[in-house]
């Protein structure tokens, strides 16, 4: 902590599972953002299945006709809008085929608008567009698992941390929750971890997460072979009950 940087005020929080705030990204996300506001920062969340993204039509017309806007009449304007004033940007997404789901990725592929088509290598040899406007949020990526293991998000961790890398932003936590059904179950075994992800919110718009608060939060929560074998009943329950 206190690693000298300012302290960042606005955090915009996109959450895109379907299941908006019945679903386990929603449970992380918001110990998250509880974090934020008891640092006292200005908090938006938004569920992205609540907003109008279109499928991006690839005619870079946000390129070359009207640059910097698209010519979608949908809600992603304002999103963008919303991003341009944000100093923290947490992408909030279920694993779904071993990566982001597809709320997630359609509004991803709509943020072209935000870059100019010219291209560029930084120092380190990383071909990049310009970004259009002066802001850097900060990237925070959470995402939830039905499977158990870290290991499940290698995919999405991959494409997010290039998507920094080519926008020339810092991806400043990687917070992840395998074994998603154990979150939701009473007690909560992750309820250690949880609270470390409460500690990350506060302790990232006061300047940066600690490294022991990063280690806390991934602890295993779940024993791989019990849990699979309590799923399994479950499921056996249900298909049994759906086939009856
Ligand atoms: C279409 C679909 C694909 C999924 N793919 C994966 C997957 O590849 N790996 C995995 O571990 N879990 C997968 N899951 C499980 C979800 O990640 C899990 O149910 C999670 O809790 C969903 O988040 P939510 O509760 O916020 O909606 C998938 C779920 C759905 C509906």
């Amino acid at each position: 902590m206190g690693n000298g940087r300012a302290a960042r005020t606005r955090v915009l929080a996109l959450n895109s599972s379907p299941r908006k705030e019945k679903g386990a990204t929603d449970l992380v996300l918001r110990r998250f953002l509880e974090g934020a506001e008891r640092a006292g920062v200005e908090v938006e969340l938004v569920y992205l299945a609540d907003r109008r993204i279109e499928d991006c039509r690839g005619c870079f017309h946000c390129w070359f006709v009207t640059p910097g806007k698209c010519r979608i009449r949908d809600d992603v304007e304002e999103l963008l809008d919303m991003m341009r004033e944000a100093d923290v940007v947490v992408y909030a997404t279920p694993l779904y085929t071993c990566s982001m789901n597809g709320i997630m990725k359609r509004f991803l592929d709509r943020m072209l608008p935000t870059v100019e088509p010219y291209q560029e290598l930084d120092r380190d040899g990383v071909c990049r567009h310009p970004r259009r406007g002066e802001r850097k949020p900060i990237m925070v990526l959470i995402s939830v698992a039905g499977f158990p293991g870290l290991r499940n998000f290698d995919p999405l961790v991959l494409t997010m941390e290039r998507l920094a890398e080519v926008g020339g932003l810092e991806l400043a936590a990687k917070i992840l929750f395998p074994a998603s059904p154990a979150l939701m179950s009473n007690p909560c075994p992750a309820e250690r971890q949880l609270e470390a992800v409460e500690r990350a919110g506060k302790e990232l718009v006061e300047g940066g997460i600690s490294t022991s608060t990063l280690e806390e939060m991934h602890e295993p929560y779940v024993e791989p072979e019990v849990y699979i074998e309590d799923m399994n009943r479950l499921f056996r329950d249900l298909c049994g009950r759906v086939e009856g």
